[in-house]
């Protein structure tokens, strides 16, 4: 026994420096990561509050176009791209609230707009005229920002018109404006096109699954599409926010550390854009998912359950009850 332990000593004793410097090498490869990615994440959300972001979005090109432009967070893209000096094409359903945000953009901003009237949520919606509205236009920059989403609901209370939109409105709409852009993108070798993949559609979500899917769909698109296009000088971003206020959350969530305002949502989302290529847009948010990602599959479908279960329950309880009116319910929540 001491045999052996003076053996293993004495063997140890011989190979320590190799020891040594494999352990270095371990703790400089390690390190050397830690740097880099710190040092990225300084680059997409420290550096842009300094110095603005690394693209010039204005060198895309002359026209960014925006789906779900007239609340939320597609406002303040609109907003803050024209806030660059871009021109605006908003594209949503209510051709009056286009009109208003349009003219506001013009005024406060000084630069032309067009605004085209298009129901994302329609599945019957046909693309051809769209394609060719646009079809003029030096788009540089594509934000696919329109989604819908239902309240809590296990899938067999949820009404298949409800699905039929969502399906419609947050994948075929977005791939098919996708496909409109990029013809002039990769012409022009320049571009950024940027779509809102939801961290929602990170992680599975029960009572929420065809939402979910819909947004991991998005995502999935969105990074195959950087490999087909990334090496052309075209930006394509999978953003993943979580919760922001817009009219999307309930209407007494006040903004906090993890639940910005849509407007200094964008602001950091923008500083992003050609730093990252699937990133939640703002740094909390990135905590949030970083602590998502510990968990194992179990703490995770705990967690979400827990959150989701109580409002699955009183939507399920007004749906049965005749005498509720249950407006949420005929129809999907939207936010354009
Ligand atoms: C858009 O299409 C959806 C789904 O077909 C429909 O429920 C909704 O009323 C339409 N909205 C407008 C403004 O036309
Ligand atoms: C993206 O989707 C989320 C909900 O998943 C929504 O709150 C937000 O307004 C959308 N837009 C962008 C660009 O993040």
């Amino acid at each position: 026994m001491d045999d052996l332990y003076t053996k293993v000593l004495s063997a140890y004793e011989r190979s320590s420096p190799v020891l040594a410097v494999v352990g270095l090498a371990i703790v400089l490869y390690h390190g050397l990561r830690w740097l880099g990615s710190a040092f990225t994440m300084f680059r997409a959300f420290v550096a842009p509050r300094f110095v603005g972001p690394v693209v010039n979005f204005k060198q895309m090109g002359e026209w960014a176009a925006i789906t779900g432009a007239t609340d939320g967070i597609g406002k303040c893209y609109a907003e803050q791209l024209a806030e660059k000096g871009m021109n605006i094409i908003l594209l949503s359903r209510n051709p009056d609230k286009l009109k208003r945000v349009a003219t506001e953009i013009e005024e406060r901003f000084r630069v032309k707009t067009k605004i085209v009237p298009f129901n994302f949520t329609n599945p019957l919606q046909k693309y051809e005229a769209l394609k060719t509205t646009l079809a003029g236009y030096d788009i540089g920059v594509l934000v696919n920002n329109v989604g819908i989403s239902h309240p809590s609901l296990p899938l067999l209370y949820v009404k298949d018109q409800v699905i039929e939109d969502m399906i419609a409105c947050n994948i075929r709409g977005a791939i098919q404006m996708t496909k409109f852009v990029l013809p002039g993108m990769v012409e022009k070798g320049r571009g950024v096109i940027i779509n809102n993949a939801s961290m929602l559609g990170t992680m599975p979500l029960p009572y929420l699954s065809t939402y979910s899917g819909t947004k991991a769909c998005l995502d999935f698109f969105t990074r195959g599409l950087q490999n087909e296009f990334g090496q052309k000088g075209i930006i394509i971003q999978s953003l993943l926010p979580f919760w922001v206020i817009t009219n999307m959350v309930p209407k007494d969530w006040k903004p906090t550390f993890f639940t910005p305002l849509a407007d200094d949502y964008v602001r950091a989302a923008l500083g992003t854009v050609g730093v990252l290529d699937r990133t939640t847009g703002y740094f909390p948010h990135t905590i949030q998912r970083w602590l998502f990602s510990k968990l194992s599959d179990y703490q995770h479908y705990m967690i979400m359950k827990k959150a989701l279960e109580e409002a699955r329950d009183k939507n399920v309880k007004d749906l049965e009850n005749p005498n509720t009116q249950a407006p949420a319910f005929s129809n999907s929540v939207t936010k354009s």
